[in-house]
């Protein structure tokens, strides 16, 4: 493909004494993404009381963080960082669009300060391969200066047309591409959509059932049922597709009506249903919602331990058919299963309160 490095020097890093990119994506828990304005002196003080609490914890230096706080934000996230011990919880941070004005301060600050810290290094307004070509260059460089011995990764904002129109090579930019996120309030305004919410759906986007028939035709004053459709179901899937095909992990991104703790619930639903792993969350009501919504029920759980039992029984070694509860089941349903088991131990192995409930489980609940 034009643009990307040979297959032979795609892990090879991009400056001399910059840390090997990595070959695979580590699957840690991501379920609730937490936004902090670390200018916000009130939000900083709460950021050490919600470690354990949360996956992560992102340091937002782009929008809702006001101009004339962008350094404020930067160097609040530098002591912050320096500051608190995060243990197990992830330390990420959003810095400003590659056409701002603060961007590379950011990157430079953040990367030589607090590299080490870091986890991941959201990038708003992505449109293309050639905006992580920069980032990654510039990264290790940065990476290098510091003497970084684990490299930084990468997390994308789906939140522009053209990006959306790029994705899958956004997703296969770089070794560092660890996600994307939607941004519905970016896209919409770009795409030129007519919603004006921070996500979530609108009660304008919608199919009506037919008219009841009448002697002479239809009656289409006639009361009728009409169903919300997902605005945003269409950019997800695409999304999900993208990066499951690069191995690497997709997002819901701001669900903005914070009192609609419902309709939240509804929207991360979705996404986890089509593949997500997780969301934002913009006020610490959202964390309870995402991290409930994002880790497998207790029955999802029992109806898979029971579907891998029933195709090991009697010596089987996983293929083949059986019938459970009148439907069949096979190798791959089996495979579907295995997602939700995996999921389920890669999250218990982080959250006790989980290890004990999926532990409480019985193959024959
Ligand atoms: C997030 O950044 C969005 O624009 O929705
Ligand atoms: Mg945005």
């Amino acid at each position: 493909m034009t643009g990307v490095r040979s297959a032979k020097d795609f892990f090879r890093p991009l400056a001399v004494g910059a840390p090997e990119p990595l070959r695979e994506i580590p699957a840690r828990p991501s379920r609730a993404i937490h936004f902090f304005d670390p200018s916000n002196a009130k939000m900083a003080a709460k950021v050490p009381t919600m470690v354990g609490t949360v996956d992560v914890l992102l340091g937002n230096l782009e929008d809702a963080v006001r101009a004339d706080h962008k350094e404020a934000a930067r160097h609040g996230l530098v002591e912050i960082a320096r500051s608190t011990d995060f243990g197990s919880t992830q330390l990420w941070t959003r810095v400003n669009s590659l056409d701002s004005p603060w961007v590379l301060d950011d990157l430079t600050t953040l990367v030589t300060e607090i590299g080490d810290q870091l986890d991941v290094i959201m990038v708003p307004k992505v449109q293309g391969a050639e905006d992580i070509a920069y980032v990654d260059r510039l990264l290790a460089q940065l990476e290098a200066r510091a003497g970084l011995t684990k490299p930084l990764l990468v997390h994308a904002i789906l939140e522009t047309a053209r990006g959306v129109a790029n994705v899958e090579e956004i997703c296969g930019a770089s070794p560092r591409m660890q996600g994307l996120s939607l941004g519905p309030a970016d896209l919409a305004a770009d795409r030129r959509m007519k919603t004006t919410r921070v996500g979530g759906g609108h009660p304008g986007y919608l199919v009506r059932q037919d008219p009841p028939r009448t002697a002479d035709g239809a009656d289409v004053d006639a009361d009728r049922t009409t169903y919300q459709q997902d605005l945003w179901h269409y950019t997800i899937a695409r999304m999900v597709d993208a990066c499951a095909a690069h191995g690497i992990y997709p997002y819901y991104g701001p669900f903005g009506d914070i009192a609609d703790t419902v309709a939240c619930e509804d929207q991360f639903r979705n996404a986890y249903l089509l593949g997500c792993v997780g969301a934002w969350s913009l006020h610490p009501r959202q964390i309870e919602i995402a991290n409930r919504v994002f880790s497998p029920s207790v029955e999802d759980i029992a109806h898979a331990r029971r579907v891998v039992a029933a195709l090991h029984a009697n010596g089987n070694d996983g293929s083949g058919a059986v019938m459970l509860d009148g439907k069949m089941e096979d190798d791959a349903s089996l495979k579907q299963c295995l997602v939700l088991v995996e999921l389920a131990e890669q999250l218990a192995e982080r959250d006790p309160d989980l290890r004990a409930l999926y532990d409480g489980i019985g193959v024959d609940a």
